[in-house]
């Protein structure tokens, strides 16, 4: 169907209303951080946007806010009126927003759109605009705590230090219908070390091994000291343990995890028990491991499970708090 008649225009204080409302009908007002009256504002004063409307016998019928950030230009609000969809008004106003870039002279109008918002996806993908692979990084300004892995932002973190003394009777239990394999990387690449790490340890905020250089990262996984064991499903790496027997008769698990894409399959306990195993074979005389309030909740209990108890604990300001805290001081062996 082709668009019915529709005027174009900007909009002007006294839409303000009639904006918000379409915006609700919309169902795009759904955070309750966003203030749509304060955007509607913000992005008219700012002198880089303007919200664009159309209206049919006097009634707003379609939205769209355009603006840039002096690089690129950016499209928010785009509504369309329910009963009026499928018309045609949607790409009006993305041509309309897209020609109010091109005449700034900006190269390029993108936008931000929820990955579960799969009707706007391939609208966009229907007027050509293509996915961009890029992580959208943020940091409220407000002070509005914000989850980060398993704690809010705002809180100290907790890191909890475990230790078992006398070999555990664990038993490996392998996941039925998945083709394991367990292997030591020996020694492994830096490259294949920090894939891994990061595969693992993003969700739960694994920053301290980035911060080595090349020369540093592998003078640690390297060593033949430190052991890492990459547990590989159907082939593809899905998690890893790393035990590092630097310290005469203790060895400290010092990094463990399943990544993402494989969570939920029982691969940790199974990954847990082969590690356990393997460190036992050495005969320490101490197991360690620490967990922090960032890592999976059921980290701290599955390694109760198997045996470590706690036997300290440490409040600490979050990183992003204070930049030296992985550096502090363990607590006393
Ligand atoms: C997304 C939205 C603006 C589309 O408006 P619309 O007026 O229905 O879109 P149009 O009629 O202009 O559609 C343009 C083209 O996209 C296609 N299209 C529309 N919705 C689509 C969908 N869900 N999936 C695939 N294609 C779609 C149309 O079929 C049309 O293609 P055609 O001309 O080849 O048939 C509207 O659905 C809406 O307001 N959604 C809620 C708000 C929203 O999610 N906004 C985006 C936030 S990022």
């Amino acid at each position: 169907m082709t668009a019915q008649p529709a005027t174009l225009r900007e909009a002007v204080a006294a839409d303000r209303e009639a904006v918000i409302a379409l915006w609700r009908a919309a169902g795009l007002l759904v955070n309750p951080l966003n203030d749509p009256a304060a955007d509607f504002a913000l992005v008219r004063e700012s002198g880089h946007g303007t919200v664009l409307l159309a209206e049919q016998a006097g009634a707003v019928v379609a939205t769209v806010m355009v603006g840039h950030d002096g690089h690129r230009a950016w499209m928010w609000y785009l509504a369309t009126c329910p009963d009026k969809r499928k018309r045609g008004l949607g790409r009006v106003m993305v041509h309309a927003a897209e020609d109010w870039a091109r005449a700034r002279g900006l190269p390029k109008v993108q936008l931000l759109v929820r990955d579960s918002n799969l009707a706007a996806i391939g609208f966009y993908q229907r007027l050509g605009y293509v996915h961009e692979p890029r992580e959208v990084l943020s940091r409220r300004l407000d002070n509005w705590p914000v989850k980060l892995g398993g704690q809010r932002d705002d809180e100290p973190l907790v890191i909890t230090y475990l230790e078992m003394t006398e070999r555990p009777a664990i038993r490996r239990i392998e996941p039925p219908g998945l083709k394991l394999t367990l292997l030591r990387a020996n020694p492994p690449t830096v490259a294949f070390y920090r894939y891994l790490y990061d595969a693992v340890g993003r969700p739960w905020y694994w920053t301290d091994r980035k911060k080595l250089d090349d020369a540093a990262l592998a003078a640690t996984v390297q060593n033949p000291k430190v052991e890492l064991y990459v547990l590989y499903c159907d082939g593809v790496p899905a998690g890893y343990a790393e035990l590092d027997r630097r310290r005469d008769g203790v060895i400290d698990l010092v990094y463990f995890g399943i990544a993402p894409e494989f969570i939920g399959r029982g691969l940790g306990p199974f990954l847990l028990a082969s590690a356990l195993e393997t460190a036992w074979s050495y005969a320490p005389s101490r197991l360690t491991v620490n967990t922090c309030t960032l890592d999976h909740p059921r980290a701290l209990p599955m390694y109760q499970r198997f045996g470590f108890r706690p036997y300290a604990r440490r409040e600490v300001p979050p990183p992003w708090a204070r930049a030296d805290w992985a550096a502090g001081p363990r607590p006393a062996d």
